[in-house]
Order: structure tokens, then sequence, then C-alpha cells
């Protein structure tokens, strides 16, 4: 059932990709997007900040100004800074979802899953402290509704709405009070962002271009369309219906509709539950990556590559005259196999004991090489394929047939580019299908990035020369795709059918 599910949002993911082609897919970037974002509502937020009036009197009309006298400029960049907040809660909440979908959330994850429910409480408490700042009709109302939830904790004394109940007991202090925070909160969630994907190399913190454009032509039509207005001069005399951002202002109906108590029991259940999942879903972890400092020059290629630091670089201490050696952090290695595919040791040509500068324990390059020789001795036929593939991916076992190999990986990044020269070497293979997870969407983040650099010969270690590029085909592959990966493979054939034909010319006019 889970299986089903997942291969249908994948495949519904995948729609996306017709349109904005698969890197660019915005359900691959929402982490950056949520990014982008906040910088998005940062610069609006500064532009409104200049005509912003801090005094209780003054604050909701200097809103309506930017709103009406300046609606080219200053109603558009309210009602950008408004719908850029919304849709950084809905892409952030969908980036959570997704990645807890994904099982992306436990083991070396669980800092930025832990950190990224720090930012959701965040990103909430600077949405509404905005909505109270414009101080109509719902300002008020969260300015009174807030204070009657948080008056429920005990920690204070006497009841908080009471301070908002009459218009003469808020004061002009207390308005500098909000917009400081209005400052100083957004402050707090760019360093916890930092801070969120700090463990991450490499992190993608801006979407691809074509998306950071799109989303903001949609935020500029919206705002066109739909401007962002106040709901009148807050008014204690108010009797009537106010309108809800549903996005910040979700939880409030719970308030009235249980209690203060219970909407605190709720977000306490929820965000415990939440922080906790990574252990209560745990798995058994793998075993981290070894260094064998014997197979090592100290290139630091591993660290260059791992996709969440896991690799340190420190003084070379085995007496070797090299300058440098890795030191895994287990705690923080992802077992993705990702530095063994940078190691240049990582050599299969090597005679005897194929031993690399670094080795997962489960998966040692020397049982890789002889799969391979397992596979390629098994093939029959006149074209003979290796499909290399990832098990985060497209399960490749699918593809085999008696003139195609399949052997899986953790990760395709594992991959080291002389494995590929190995298959063809002498034309035991005639041609290589490297499938990897979807482009944008590798499972271990930098693994398609890498052996796609690799194979193209702009990252090291390069493909050698020698292997013509064209025997090689890549296809990147989530696990409802195997018809992408057979497309892949019929037109590897065909192009290796083409070579023979022009080998076999080339052939016959020099012996004519
Ligand atoms: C302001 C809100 C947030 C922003 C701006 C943000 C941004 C990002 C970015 C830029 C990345 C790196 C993406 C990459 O390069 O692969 C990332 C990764 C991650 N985020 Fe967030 N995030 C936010 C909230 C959250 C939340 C609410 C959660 C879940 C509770 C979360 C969980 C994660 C996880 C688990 C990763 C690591 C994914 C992986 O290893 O592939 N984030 N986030």
């Amino acid at each position: 059932m889970y299986d089903q599910l997942r291969r249908l949002w994948l495949r519904l993911e995948d729609a996306f990709s017709t349109p904005f082609g698969q890197s660019v897919n915005p359900w691959y970037h929402l982490g950056a997007i949520t990014f982008y974002l906040f910088w998005v509502v940062a610069v609006s937020g500064a532009y409104l900040y200049i005509f912003y009036r801090t005094g209780v009197h003054e604050a909701y009309q200097s809103v309506e100004d930017l709103t009406n006298v300046q609606w080219y400029a200053g109603g558009l960049m309210r009602s950008m800074h408004r719908y850029a907040s919304d849709g950084m809660v809905l892409t952030m909440l969908l980036h959570l979802v997704r990645n807890f979908g994904t099982g992306r959330f436990r083991h070396f994850r669980w800092f930025s899953w832990v950190s990224g429910i720090l930012l959701i409480w965040l990103v909430y408490a600077c949405g509404i402290n905005g909505y109270w700042l414009v101080w109509d009709r719902l300002g008020q109302f969260i300015a009174v509704a807030t204070t009657e939830w948080f008056g429920w904790l005990p920690v204070f004394s006497e009841p908080l709405e009471r301070n908002f109940l009459v218009q003469t007991n808020v004061s002009d202090r207390f308005f500098t009070l909000l917009s400081f925070a209005h400052v100083s909160l957004p402050l707090l969630l760019l360093l916890f962002m930092w801070l969120h994907t700090k463990r991450i190399n490499s992190a993608e913190t801006f979407p691809p271009r074509p998306l950071a454009a799109g989303v903001v032509l949609m935020l500029v039509a919206l705002s066109l369309l739909h401007p962002a207005n106040s709901q009148g001069g807050a008014d204690l005399g108010f009797v009537g219906s106010i309108g809800l951002d549903w996005f910040f202002l979700a939880p409030y109906p719970v308030l009235y509709a249980a209690s203060p108590g219970a909407l605190w029991a709720l977000l306490a259940a929820s965000t415990v539950l939440l922080v906790t999942l990574p252990w209560l879903l745990r798995r058994p972890p793998k075993q981290p990556v070894e260094v064998h400092l014997d197979n090592c020059n100290g290139c630091a290629g591993c660290y260059e590559d791992c996709p969440y630091s896991a690799i340190a670089m420190r003084p070379r201490q085995d007496g070797r005259p090299y300058e440098l050696e890795p030191v895994v952090q287990p705690e923080l290695c992802a077992s993705c196999g990702i530095c063994v595919g940078s190691c240049p040791f990582s050599m299969p040509f090597r005679s005897g004991v194929l031993i690399s500068g670094l080795e997962l324990p489960g998966l040692p390059l020397a049982v890789i090489r002889a799969e391979t020789d397992r596979a390629l001795a098994t093939l029959q036929g006149s074209s003979r394929l290796v499909v290399y593939g990832c098990d985060h991916g497209l399960d490749v076992s699918q593809l085999r047939q008696r003139d195609v190999a399949a052997i899986s990986l953790p990760c395709i990044g594992m991959l080291p580019p002389a494995f590929v020269d190995y298959a063809l070497r002498d034309g035991r293979a005639q041609g290589v299908l490297v499938v990897g997870c979807r482009a944008g969407d590798c499972h271990f983040r930098l693994g398609v990035n890498w052996i796609e650099q690799r194979l193209q010969r702009r990252r090291p270690p390069y493909l050698r020369q020698r292997v013509s590029q064209e025997l090689v085909e890549l296809c990147w592959a989530g696990t409802p795709d195997e018809q992408r990966a057979l497309t892949s493979l019929a037109q590897l054939r065909t192009r290796l059918a083409a070579i023979g034909d022009r080998q076999r010319r080339i052939a016959r006019e020099q012996t004519s």
C-alpha cells in the first residue's frame, strides 16, 4: 500500500517535469524556494519599513497610504510581502512532508529535521507579528486572541488581553517594540536557516533561475490581480466577521472552538511528535565509510564531494609524504559511497586485492568489481550492455536481459568512472547505461551531479580520454520510471549500432 502510494506520488511529481524539465521541477527544490521567498519577503519588507509609522495612531494610516496612494510601488510591495510569506509557509510545509515521505529525516539527517521544526515556529512567529503591525481589525483580533492564548500560561499572573480591550491601553512604545520584533525575528529566522543548512555540503539555497523568475512573476501577477488590503482600522465596537489568512492563522479558530489550553496541547504534542520522529521511526544504520590511508594521497576529493560534510581533512599522521588525510565523522556519514566514487584509488584495473582510499564495509569495491566481472561473463548476444543503477531510484534489476547486466549501488555517485572503462575494456561490454535518481532529486543530494560531471570530464576523477562518451548513456529515473530507462537503453543500442556500421564502413574502405 505504502509503495503504491509512493509510486503514485512520484508519478504526480513527474508530471511537473513535462512543462518545467526534470532538473527545474519545483518539487525537487522546495527548500531552495523557501529560502528564496525569505529574500523576497526581506526586500519587500525593507521597502515597507521606510514608510511604516510605528505610532499606534499612525500605523494603520501609513499602511493604508502605502496601499492606496502609491499602489504601484508600496501597494505592490505590500502584496508581494504578504503572498511571499504565505508562499514560504506553503513550500516549507511541502518540504517537510516531502522529506518525510521520501524517508529523508532519520540518522545523519536528524539535525536538518529538528532544526526545520524550529524554523516552523519562527516562520509563524514572524508572520503573526506582521499581521499585528497593520493594526486593523484583523490585527486587533490577533492581538486579543494571542494574548488570551499566551495568558493561559501560568507564568502570566493577570489576563494579558486587557491591554488590548481599550484603544488607549495600547501605547506607541508597544508598537515600537512590535516593529523591533518584526526585524529581530526574521534575523533570528535567517540565522536558523543558515544553521539548518550548515551541515549540508553545497546546500541549494537558491532555486534554478527559471524557477526563481517564475516565482517572482507569479507573486507580481497575484499582487496585481488580488492586492493585499487591510480590514478597517482597529475598532473595539466592531461586531462582524474577519477574514483570516489560513496560511498563518489556521491555529486561531482552535482557540475558540476548543480552548487556549487545547491549542497549547495540540501544538506541544505535534512539535514533540515531529521532533522525535527520526528516533521513533529509526532504522538500523548502515556502517559508515572507512579510510584506508595506505591507498590515500590526501587529494581531498572525498572531502569536496561528501554531500553531508562527514569528511574532514587533517594534517597527515601516518608519516607518509602527503600533507593531509581524511577523517570520517561516523555520525554524519550517510553510507552513500559518493566518496568511494571520488577516490582516485578506486581503480578496478589494479591487480590483486582491490582496496580504495575509502571503502564501504557493507559493499567494498572489490565486491563491485567481482560482480561486474560475473555479470559481464554471463552476457550473451552481439550488443552486450551493462547498467549501473542506484538503490534509491529505479530498480535496475528490471532491465536485465540476456545481453543486459545490471548492478545496483547505494548511490550512483559511488560509481568510479574507471569502472565504465573497466566494463568496456576489450569489448567485454559494448555500452554502459548509468541510471541515477531523477535529476534534482538525488536521494543523497549530489550523487547525480557528481557522476554526470565525472563522466563528462568536468570533475575529478575524470573518465579516461580513451573511453568514447558515445558508449555511455545517462538516465535519471525514479522508482516508477522504467519506461524512461528502457528508452535510454534503446537509444544506446541505436547509437552503438550506428557506431558499428560506421566502423564496418571504414574497415571496408580501408581494405578496398
Ligand atoms: C524556513 C524554512 C526552511 C528552509 C528555508 C529550508 C531550506 C532547506 C534547504 C535549502 C535545504 C538544502 C537542500 C539541498 O541542498 O539538498 C534543506 C534541507 C533539509 N530540510 Fe529544510 N528548510 C526549511 C524548513 C524545513 C522543515 C520545516 C523541515 C522538516 C521538519 C526541513 C527538513 C529538511 C531536511 C531533513 C533537509 C535535508 C534533506 C536531505 O538531506 O536531502 N526543512 N532545507
